[in-house]
């Protein structure tokens, strides 16, 4: 229980303005600079969400190709990265990599990464390079071939390549294009604020997305997506579903891609992602996540009151294209970036310190003992 005058978790405070992203937790709905997450969902792709979070507005068709082009060209990765990638354990935790890496392409990036020097060049530049960092880490422990930039393919196309090292089919491409679309921004979400903590005290875009990465990482904000699939290995099958959830919620265990802190009704980007998942099965010839999905929803719904949210399905897609679970929330990453990055380049250009204060409840007063006096 708070103390009066404590918000804990900031929960409900209103810290900034921001024209990037709106949600209407009550009625459900996403909206980024102006358009429905449904209609972006539907008729975009991720390059023209990135280019709407980032200009404020939609690219002509010329502008989007543009900067797909550019996001080719951006791809690659200094080699003196990749020696040091190269020395790291492969049984890293990938989010651990990313975080390191996006913090050690500062070192190669120097002007980029000059304080001051922020801009949607180094946005673009840190959006292209993500997907390259995740791939050339997860190649190296798979035994797989170097990745190569491949200009000639979308943010998704690359993403599922770097990853797979294969070409991706048509729905493939566009299950992936759909769920970065998705995950591209989310107002003033846990990882966001830290990027824009840190972009607060003046400091640099690399910095800000470091910080960003690693508050992403924890299973309350993206790791959830792959502790669902960890769920869903431990359920099994449809039949057992009531009984495993249940004997966790009467513990108290937290069923993740539940719940939210602002959503009241369904996730709108978790109903989207729901009908991909069936979409992505069938294709696959494979509907065992979907309806271990839908049953576990059933049950924390009547048992909890919850809905689900945008990491309940994301991972059953990701699985069924052959994608490792421990590399969700890197995908997850690898999309909120420009996010991230809006968000950043927003706070530059109406910057104050964010800087709360705590309700102080420890002594005061106590009286200084010698350390040659004390005891215990
Ligand atoms: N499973 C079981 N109980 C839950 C869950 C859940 N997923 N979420 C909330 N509750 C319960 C919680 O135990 C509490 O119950 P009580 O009042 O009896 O103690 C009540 O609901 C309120 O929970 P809260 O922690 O005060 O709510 P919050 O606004 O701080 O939590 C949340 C938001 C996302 C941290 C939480 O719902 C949660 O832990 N969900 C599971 C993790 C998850 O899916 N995270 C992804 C979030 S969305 C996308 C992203 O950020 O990546």
């Amino acid at each position: 229980m708070a103390a009066p005058g404590v918000q804990r978790g900031l929960e409900d405070v209103v810290a900034l303005e921001s024209r990037i992203c709106f949600i209407d937790g009550h009625r459900g709905r996403l909206i980024y600079q102006g358009y429905d997450i449904r209609d972006l969902a539907a008729q975009s792709t991720f390059e023209e969400v990135a280019y709407l979070l980032w200009y404020g507005r939609l690219p002509t068709a010329s502008q989007s190709n543009d900067l797909r082009a550019r996001f080719g060209a951006l791809r690659s990765l200094p080699p003196a990265l990749v020696e040091r990638m190269d020395t790291m354990p492969v049984e890293s935790n990938p989010m651990d990599v990313l975080r390191t890496s996006v913090s050690a392409l500062a070192l190669f990036e120097p002007d980029e990464a000059r304080p001051g020097a922020s801009s949607i060049g180094g946005a673009q530049r840190l959006t292209a390079a993500l997907p390259t960092i995740i791939g050339t880490f997860h190649r190296r422990r798979s035994g797989l071939p170097t990745i190569r930039p491949r200009p000639e393919l979308s943010q998704a196309a690359y993403l599922v390549y770097a990853l797979l090292d294969r070409e991706p089919t048509e729905l493939e491409t566009r299950a992936v294009d759909v769920a970065l679309i998705l995950h591209a921004d989310h107002e003033l979400n846990a990882s966001t604020f830290a990027a824009r903590v840190t972009a607060s005290t003046l400091s640099d875009l690399y910095s800000a997305v470091t910080s960003a990465v690693g508050t992403l990482k924890g299973p309350l904000h993206g790791g959830a997506n792959e502790r669902v699939m960890e769920l869903l290995d431990e359920i099994g099958t449809p039949e057992l579903a009531e009984e495993v959830v249940k004997s966790k919620l009467s513990k108290h265990e937290r069923i993740m891609g539940f719940g939210h802190r602002v959503y009241k009704v369904e996730d709108p980007r978790a109903t989207i992602l729901r009908e991909w998942s069936k979409k992505v099965g069938e294709a696959k010839g494979n509907l065992r996540y979907y309806e271990l999905l839908r049953k576990v929803e059933e049950v924390v719904h009547r048992e909890k009151g919850l809905y689900p949210n945008v990491d309940l399905y994301s991972g059953s897609i990701y699985s069924l294209l052959g994608i490792p679970h421990d590399l969700f929330t890197p995908i997850f990453a690898s999309s909120r970036v420009a996010g991230w990055t809006a968000h950043v380049l927003e706070e530059y250009q109406d910057l104050r310190l964010i800087r709360p204060t705590a309700k102080y409840v420890g002594a005061t007063d106590l009286a200084y003992v010698p350390i040659s006096e004390r005891t215990g």
